[in-house]
């Protein structure tokens, strides 16, 4: 469904992702793991066309959307959750959610948003409330679900674990799981590897760059090396 293929990417004159290759097959849950600065955040803006400073291929559904624009690149059927959320703090729970819409013709909007009120009944209980004011856990979720609002075939989401406490990082992580098995493939970009990698099918290790280990997810949990080498212990995460 996604093949990245040789993907370069700067800024101005830093080289951020030296040549890196990852698939992703439809209705799979991949996570793209590594510590900070690795450059995760950089391959989910260069997939969704906002880094525009690459080079390389990326393929979704055999097309080719290397060039596409970030409005085309969502039409196409791929949806980013950001790093840090970007609720619009001033507009309502309900207002945001529109706004993640916007590429969907008007008569599916309601029917968009019925669906995410089911899958998430707390955005539903404060649908008038101002996105500012929701806790960090609900924020997250508010963030997952105007991505899904334009009824994404593949989920981008980057750190959605970021600043939340441990059960509600278990609480965001079991509905992400609910979300791959009703049939949107999932790439998930996660400093909190064990947690990723207990969700996940397979799993990309990213160090400075590169791609140092591309293996199951079962198997990238159980390997000591990449424990200590690539990812400085599991201290910050123990699994679902
Ligand atoms: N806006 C930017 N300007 C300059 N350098 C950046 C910018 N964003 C990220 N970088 C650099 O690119 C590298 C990869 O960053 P990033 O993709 O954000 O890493 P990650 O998401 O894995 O923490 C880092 O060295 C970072 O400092
Ligand atoms: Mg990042």
């Amino acid at each position: 469904m996604l093949e990245i293929r040789g993907l370069r990417a700067w800024y101005g004159n830093v080289q951020a992702l030296h040549g890196i290759d990852i698939n992703l097959k439809k209705r799979e849950l991949v996570t793209l793991i590594g510590s900070n600065g690795a450059g995760k955040s950089t391959t989910l803006k260069s997939i969704t066309g906002l880094l525009k400073k690459r080079s390389g291929h990326i393929l979704f559904e055999g097309e080719d959307i290397s060039f596409y624009s970030p409005a085309r690149i969502l039409q196409a059927g791929i949806a980013l959750a950001p790093e840090g959320r970007w609720i619009f703090s001033d507009l309502t729970v309900e207002e945001n959610l529109r706004m993640g819409a916007f590429t969907r013709p008007r008569d599916s909007l309601e029917g968009a948003l019925e669906e995410q009120f089911e899958l998430f009944p707390i955005l539903k209980e404060r649908r008038g409330q101002k996105g500012g004011t929701l806790s960090g856990g609900e924020q997250q979720m508010l963030a997952i679900s105007r991505a899904l609002m334009a009824r994404p075939k593949l989920l981008l989401l980057d750190e959605p674990s970021l600043g939340l406490a441990p059960m509600m990082v278990r609480t965001v992580f079991s509905l992400i799981k609910n979300i791959n098995a009703a049939g949107t493939s999932v790439l998930l970009v996660e400093q909190n590897s064990a947690m990723a990698l207990s969700i996940a099918d397979r799993g990309y290790v990213l160090s400075t760059g590169r791609i140092a280990l591309a293996e199951t997810a079962a198997s990238l949990l159980s390997d000591t090396k990449v424990r200590e080498v690539y990812l400085g212990g599991y201290a910050n995460g123990d699994g679902i």
